[in-house]
C-alpha cells in the first residue's frame, strides 16, 4: 500500500478464488456507487497460497459476471504485514478466523479479526460457505450472502465513523 486510505479492509477466505475475491468486487462496487471508493483500500487474501497469482475460480467468475462483477484480482496468501496494513480482516467461516488468529502477530492485530456473517443484515447464516466442491447454487448462495453483508458492512462504517 503506498497511500493510506481511511479504510483498509481485508478479505479473506481459504484459497482466495472464490468467497474474498467476490467479497472484494462487491465491496468496491458499492463504494464507488457510494462515491467513496477514494476513502477505501479494499483487497483480498487467502490462509493458503495454494493458487497463488490464479485468477478467480471461473465458476465464481461467471457467477458473479451475471451480476455485474469484474472478479479480476490474483490469489495470494496473507502475510505478516497485513495485519498492520489493513483496518479490518475479515474471515469467512471458523476455519478462516481461527486461522487468522493463529497468524495475528500480535494483540491488536486480533482486534482486527471479523466475521463476514456479523455484518449481515439477513442472519439466516453465520458463515459464508465454501462454494468449492460444491454446484452452482453453493456460488449463487456465496454471491447472496457478500451482497448482503458487505451492504451492512458498508452500513457499519458509515454509521460508526465521521466519514
Ligand atoms: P475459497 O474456496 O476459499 O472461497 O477461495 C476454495 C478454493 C480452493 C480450495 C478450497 C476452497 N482448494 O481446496 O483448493
Amino acid at each position: 500500500m503506498t497511500k493510506k486510505k481511511k479504510h483498509s479492509i481485508l478479505f479473506v477466505c481459504l484459497g482466495n478464488i472464490c468467497r474474498s475475491p467476490s467479497a472484494e468486487a462487491i465491496m468496491k462496487k458499492i463504494v464507488g456507487e457510494a462515491g467513496c471508493g477514494d476513502l477505501f483500500f479494499i483487497d483480498s487474501a487467502g490462509i493458503h497460497g495454494y493458487h497463488e497469482g490464479e485468477l478467480p475460480d471461473s465458476r465464481m467468475r461467471m457467477h458473479g459476471a451475471r451480476r455485474g462483477y469484474k472478479l479480476d484480482s490474483r490469489s495470494r496468501p496473507v502475510k505478516t504485514d497485513d495485519f498492520y496494513d489493513f483496518d479490518m480482516i475479515i474471515g469467512m467461516d471458523d476455519g478462516n478466523i481461527s486461522d487468522l488468529r493463529r497468524k495475528a502477530p500480535d494483540v491488536e492485530s486480533l482486534e482486527k479479526i471479523h466475521r463476514m456473517t456479523d455484518f449481515a443484515r439477513n442472519k439466516l447464516y453465520d458463515h459464508v460457505p465454501d462454494p468449492y466442491y460444491g454446484g452452482a447454487s453453493g456460488f449463487e448462495l456465496v454471491l447472496d450472502l457478500l451482497e448482503d453483508s458487505c451492504t451492512g458492512l458498508f452500513e457499519t462504517i458509515s454509521s460508526t465513523q465521521d466519514n
